[in-house]
């Protein structure tokens, strides 16, 4: 085998290469490159430097002359970046080193003084805390919006009878609105750990330069509250080294894309023929290439499909921080694919799931006739003979289980057994017991707070919208 050939046999790598006579070998530097993926962080990487430039100026570190041409070839390559002008290289592996190599072509020597008091360390810390904080507010602004379309299905059907179910048997009466309803919880949650997520990442790793901080006199108040940080960090070891912030975005994310896919289960189980449940529009299904009267549920089928992507990169992640030591190691390169991966991910399932949920329409017949079978008015019974009867709730379950059989021999609801024949089981059954066999009935007694009765979901998604939308 011939020997790993170097890029360029003389020119070591202009940005950290003094004490190197040749450069990496391709295969070096096909491994330590990371600018195809870390150039997503182009804006961010910039809006550091800027407030960096900006602080070196104001503590006298660098002249204002130096700083202005610092700030405005950043702009300048910030427009490059946007125009698609910007030549990104392999060889200088990094956006980081990308954007300073093109600041000395810009500008000159001058370029040189901008990672006075810095290092890449701080300075990718300080980016993906930026990109992950972005990504956390667009995601939460999505989830905002699928909550809205929620809260809008429960409002139109906060009194459609479904049957609730149980080990997918059907149990009791739900209402359609109480069953969205439960979705907007979830999402609430998951909207309440995202921004709980964000508070905790929201400070500066800026200053913190490689990992001891620095002898330079800089204000790192001042640039955290440029880049819109509430403070910067404690720690100048934990600054470089904490990678939490992606760790508890994902996790977030993991969980809400859970949500998703159980909704998109639930969404693929209530269009199929056996449920027909609900209708989903043609915008969000795909018809077969040969069957021509399909109209299958590929959106939904993905979200549930995609939520392996997200609880993998999470793992990922886990899994290359597991071992380090403090504070910087390259493995922590490792970590934006599978945070990118994880956003664009859960980005695009939360908006094709909020697409979906405004699109459906809500099947009333069909849910509500799904509610004949399966005595779903049983638990009913049980708690009239509790109290009009005065039954241990026990024994009233026994008695309930004896009628439902009954029925069940017969072939027949128990609303549709005599009341002679419910006597035969317990004698002081009277005429009454009727009132509360029906589904309605059933729904609309469970006023609990939090239970499904329409009225209680009426006012329970007013409360969602103020609760998760104000
Ligand atoms: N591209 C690197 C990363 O994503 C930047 C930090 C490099 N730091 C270093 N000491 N080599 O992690």
């Amino acid at each position: 085998m011939s020997e790993p050939k170097t890029t360029s046999e003389t020119s070591a790598n202009a940005m950290w290469g003094g004490r190197f006579s040749v450069g990496p070998s391709e295969v070096m530097e096909k491994i330590n490159a990371s600018i195809d993926f870390d150039k997503r962080m182009s804006a961010q990487d910039i809006a550091g430097s800027k407030a960096h430039c900006s602080m070196l100026v104001k503590q006298g570190i660098i002249n204002t002359e130096d700083g202005n041409a610092i700030l405005k070839g950043l702009d300048t390559i910030s427009r490059e970046i946007e125009n698609g002008s910007f030549t990104f290289s392999a060889a200088l592996e990094d956006i980081h080193m990308n954007i300073e190599n093109r600041l000395r072509e810009l500008i000159g020597d001058a370029a040189g003084r901008l990672h006075t008091a810095r290092s890449r360390n701080d300075q990718v810390a300080t980016d993906f805390k930026l990109w992950v904080r972005s990504a956390i507010d667009e995601l939460d602004k999505q989830t905002g919006l699928l909550i809205e379309a929620l809260i809008k299905q429960a409002e139109e059907n906060f009194d459609v009878i479904m049957p609730g179910y149980t080990h997918l048997q059907a149990a009791q009466p739900v209402t359609f609105g109480h069953h969205m309803l439960a979705y907007v919880e979830m999402f609430g949650r998951d909207r309440s750990r995202l921004q709980d997520c964000r508070k905790r990442l929201n400070e500066c790793p800026l200053g913190a330069a490689a990992l001891a901080g620095t002898s330079f006199a800089i204000d790192r108040h001042m640039t955290a509250e440029a880049l819109g940080f509430d403070r910067p960090t404690a720690n100048s070891l934990d600054s470089v080294s904490d990678r939490d912030h992606a760790l508890e975005f994902m996790s977030s994310g993991a969980i809400l894309a859970t949500h998703l896919s159980r909704f998109a289960e639930e969404l693929v189980i209530w269009c199929s023929q056996g449920f027909g449940f609900v209708t989903l529009s043609d915008a969000f299904t795909t018809g077969s290439s040969i069957m021509p009267q399909k109209k299958n549920p590929d959106a939904a089928e993905l979200i549930r499909g995609k939520v392996g992507r997200v609880i993998g990169a999470m793992n990922t992640l886990f899994v290359v921080m597991k071992g380090l030591p403090l504070t910087y190691g390259k493995d922590m390169q490792e970590d934006k694919e599978p945070v990118f991966d994880a956003a664009d991910t859960l980005i695009l399932s939360v908006t094709a799931m909020t697409g979906m949920v405004s699109d459906m329409i809500a099947n009333r017949d069909k849910l509500h006739a799904a509610t004949a079978d399966g005595f779903l008015t049983a638990t009913d019974l049980a708690d009239w003979l509790v109290k009009e009867l005065n039954l241990p709730f026990r024994d009233a379950h026994h008695v309930t289980g004896t009628i439902v059989k009954l029925a069940e021999d017969k072939g027949c609801d128990i609303s549709d057994l005599s009341l002679e024949e419910m006597q035969t089981v317990e004698a002081r059954i009277s005429q009454d017991i009727f009132r509360v066999l029906t589904v309605e009935q059933s729904a609309q007694s469970r006023t609990s707070f939090g239970g499904t009765a329409p009225e209680n979901v009426k006012a329970a998604a007013k409360a969602a919208r103020e609760r998760f939308l104000s």
